[in-house]
């Protein structure tokens, strides 16, 4: 199988990265991950970047020449699909734009509801019956490109924060997969 090659991009604990790459060691899965990319030096998710092998670059400039540096890697590396993984820097529309249709994002709730930050809280607020995560295509409004796919579940009555982070992210873990997976198996 011919993979396609992509990069992840992270700001956190890379948890999310860490499972992509174990499915992209699957001979199935569609994609190769060949570069990671972060705009915090000290990003826990580099570690796992190291772990495996893949190499990584942070940028972290205050300008332009950001996301100039970022599109020079991706070019290097031939990168034709984007996974952003708790990146939490805004993308240019110029960014977007060029990499229309292949950047995709994962958001910890069921998209439209609680686009943003601090879903958790919101959510529980809310006193949603159900939460969730989505996968969806970056568009130029935040959190508001179509959804690919999405994963649900019950929100219990005791529920809190940390439960309800654990819960989705357990979610995340197969929904960004299955997501790549159906972008390219229907393609
Ligand atoms: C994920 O929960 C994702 O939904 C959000 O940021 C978190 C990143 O976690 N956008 P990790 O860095 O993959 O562990």
């Amino acid at each position: 199988m011919v993979k396609i090659n992509s990069c992840v991009f992270i700001s956190g604990k890379g948890s999310n990265l860490k499972s992509l790459l174990n499915n992209s060691r699957n001979y199935n899965f569609p994609i190769n991950i060949r570069l990671v990319v972060s705009n915090k030096k000290n990003a826990q998710g580099l570690n796992v970047a190291k772990k495996y092998s893949i190499p990584f670059e942070v940028i972290n400039v205050k300008n332009t020449l950001y996301e100039i540096k970022i599109l020079k890697q991706l070019q290097k590396k031939k990168i034709t699909l984007i996974c952003l993984a708790g990146y939490m820097k805004i993308l240019s529309n110029k960014f977007i734009k060029r990499f229309n249709g292949k950047i995709i994002n994962i958001h910890p709730s069921l998209l439209p509801k609680y686009r943003g930050m601090n879903t958790f809280k919101r959510v529980l607020r809310d006193k949603e019956k159900f939460s969730g995560c989505s996968v969806h295509y970056v568009s130029n409004k935040l959190d508001a490109g179509k959804i690919i796919l999405q994963k649900k579940f019950f929100v219990s009555k005791n529920e809190t924060v940390e439960t309800l982070k654990l819960k989705t992210q357990r979610k995340e873990y197969r929904a960004f997969s299955e997501a790549i997976t159906k972008i390219y198996m229907t393609s």
